[in-house]
Formats: structure tokens, sequence, C-alpha cells
């Protein structure tokens, strides 16, 4: 997914300081133990063959560390990776040129993979299954096809949707996780980690508070921390306290459960327009001027999560929890139609 849906700004500098707060190491990521746990097996038992690892692919929302897992998958099998994403790959003869380029157990990462056309997919499946590639040369009634044998190669495959993947492709990969929102405990140690490795000092209320505001996703809580530290810097003494933490997070108007703006606005949206719903996506999204894509991979993940929103076949609907956190009166479900 496209970083800068959930981080518009972008300044010089901080590119290589996400590099520097990316983990490396399989042992260096906190949290989605499940994942790690099965991924460690996996990766060992392909080293002790010495063969290529199976494909794998990941799915889950934007900011949890699909991107991230992907290296570290390269780093710990010891091999390259070549980082692409379905959008990029407009044509055939586009993945045809980069597969035909691939060494020995190199990781091909492909990003947003549910973007792939057809017509590249075609070419995927038996470079998947069977590491071949399968070309055609020439045109009309000259034109023969030719099988060129690949290496064997990992796909590391990433999507916000996995619905939206076609069955034979997802058949294609040995094994799929689920990357999922994080806990508190795993949000505060990150933010702690990224604290250390920034040179900023940070208390335990100042990580707490950090941590609960960042919608569950190190992204969004890293983000906040980088700001937050500004703001320290130039308020305070640079240091980072709970009290500091609160004074900067509601300046940048982010909320105690971490909503934003954004998140906030789709709320009230449904409630303040539509009666609390159901109303459909597209409405929704055209009420608050964004995409629909982008409600449905960035805003609406974390509000289903946190229990403020439900999703049913009639469209969205907003509970009572999120009626009070917003402070509007929830007058109780509507009643079902008998008709
Ligand atoms: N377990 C983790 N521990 C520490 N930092 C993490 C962890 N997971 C992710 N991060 C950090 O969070 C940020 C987002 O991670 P990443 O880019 O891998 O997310 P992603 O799932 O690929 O998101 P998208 O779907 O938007 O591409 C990165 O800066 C990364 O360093
Ligand atoms: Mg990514």
């Amino acid at each position: 997914m496209d970083d800068r849906l959930i981080s518009p700004v972008s300044q010089p500098g901080e590119v290589q300081l996400d590099q520097a707060l990316r983990p490396q190491r399989l042992a260096d990521l906190i949290g989605q133990d499940r994942v790690r746990e099965n991924l460690s097996i996996l990766i060992e038992a392909a080293r002790q063959r010495g063969e290529a690892l199976d494909h794998v692919l990941f799915y889950g929302p934007p900011g949890l560390g699909k991107t991230t897992l992907a290296h570290i998958i390269a780093r710990e099998m010891g091999v390259p990776i070549r980082a692409t994403a379905g959008p990029a790959i407009e044509r055939a003869g586009d993945l045809a040129a980069i597969l035909s380029n691939l060494r020995e157990k190199e990781v091909l990462f492909i990003d947003e993979i549910h973007r792939l056309s057809r017509a590249v997919e075609e070419i995927l499946y038996p470079a998947m299954e069977d590491f071949v590639l399968d070309l055609v040369v020439g045109k009309g009634p000259s034109a023969r096809s030719i099988r060129l044998k690949l290496p064997r190669f990992t796909v590391v495959g990433a999507t916000t949707r996995l619905a939206l993947l076609t069955a034979p492709l997802r058949a294609r990969f040995g094994a799929t996780f689920r990357v999922d929102f994080y806990d508190q405990a795993s949000l505060e140690a990150i933010v702690r980690r990224a604290a250390r490795v920034l040179g900023v000092a940070l208390d335990e209320g100042g990580a707490a508070e950090i941590a609960r505001r960042g919608r569950g996703t190190p992204r969004v809580a890293l983000r906040l921390l980088k700001r937050v530290r500004d703001y320290a810097q130039v308020r305070s003494d640079g240091r980072i306290t709970r009290e500091v933490a609160r004074e900067a997070l509601s300046l940048m108007e982010v909320d105690e459960m971490g909503l934003d703006e954004l998140d906030r606005q789709v709320l009230h949206t449904i409630i303040e327009k539509f009666g609390g719903g159901p109303v459909g996506l597209e409405t929704i999204a055209a009420a608050v001027s964004e995409e629909a894509d982008t409600v449905m991979d960035v805003v609406e993940p974390y509000l289903l999560q946190i229990g403020f929103l439900e999703r049913t076949p009639r469209g969205r609907v907003a509970t009572a929890r999120a009626y009070e956190h917003l402070g509007i009166p929830y007058e109780g479900a509507e009643q079902p139609s008998l008709f």
C-alpha cells in the first residue's frame, strides 16, 4: 500500500530515519508473535535443506509491517531482494523481464499484489509453480512459444485486500499470514525502541500515551513519536513525559482513542447524515471527499477492530460505542423492518 495514504507529510531526512527504525531481523521484530514463530520455522527448514523459501503472502491493513517482513525474510535467508508492486508491472513483458533476471533463491517482493493485471498473473502462475517462463517469440503465423527455465526463487506478496486476489494466485502461496493490529504492550515497546534509536528521552508515561493513540499501527505510532519529539524540543525541555505527549497529541487533533480527523469525519457522517447507518461505502466516501479505497483500507479496519463500526449486508453501521466516544446520545439501533 502506498505510504502516502497514512503519512501525507514526509520530510527530507525522514527516509533514512525510517530505514534505521525498521527492524532488520526476525528477532528484532516486536509483536506479531504467531507470524514470527511460523516464519522462523519456515525459514529455518528451508535453510537446513539449502532450498529457496516457499512463496509467502502477507495481508492486513497498512502500516503493520508487511514490507518490513519481506525484507526480514530476505535477510534471514541471506539472499537479495527485488521489490516491485502490482501497479508498477503494467505488461506481461515487464514481469518476464524481472523474472528472467532473478537469481537462485532471490526474493521477489510484490507489494499490492491484488493489483496485478490478468495478463501479468498468467505469466506469474507457471513461474511460481514450475519455475518456468513461457514466452511467445515472433509475430503472426511464425510466432512460437518457448519455455525458459527459471531459478528457484521466492515470491513474497503483500496486500491490504486478500479478497481481491484471484483463487489461483492465492493457491500458489505455500504460506499465508494475516498481519494484525498491535496490542498496547507491543506498540509501547516499538515506541521505546524507536526513541532509543532517535536518542530522545521518553518516560513510561510518554510511551504509554503515544502507544495508546497509535491506532494499533507501528507506522502511526512512530509518526506520532516524531511529532511529539518536535513538540517536546520546541515547547519543553526535549523530554517526552505523559504530560508533554498529551499536549502535543491534542494539538495534532489525535484523540484519546487515536482517531484522527478522517476517522472522526467518517463516524460523524454515518451518525449525523445517515442516522447511524446502514450506509454504503461509496456514499460515505463521497460525503467525506475521499477515495472509497482509502476509507476501506485505512479508516475502516481500525474502527471495526475497536468496535466503533459494523459491516452489515446493507452497509456500515456506527455502534453505541462510537456515539459514546463522540459524545452523541445513542437512540438505539434501528428496528428491523418487518416488510
Ligand atoms: N514489528 C515492528 N516493530 C517495529 N517497527 C515496525 C514493526 N512493524 C512495522 N514497523 C515499522 O512501521 C512502519 C511501517 O511498516 P511497513 O512499511 O512494513 O508496513 P506495511 O504493512 O508494509 O504497510 P503498507 O501496507 O502501507 O505498505 C515502518 O517504519 C516499520 O519500521
Ligand atoms: Mg508496505
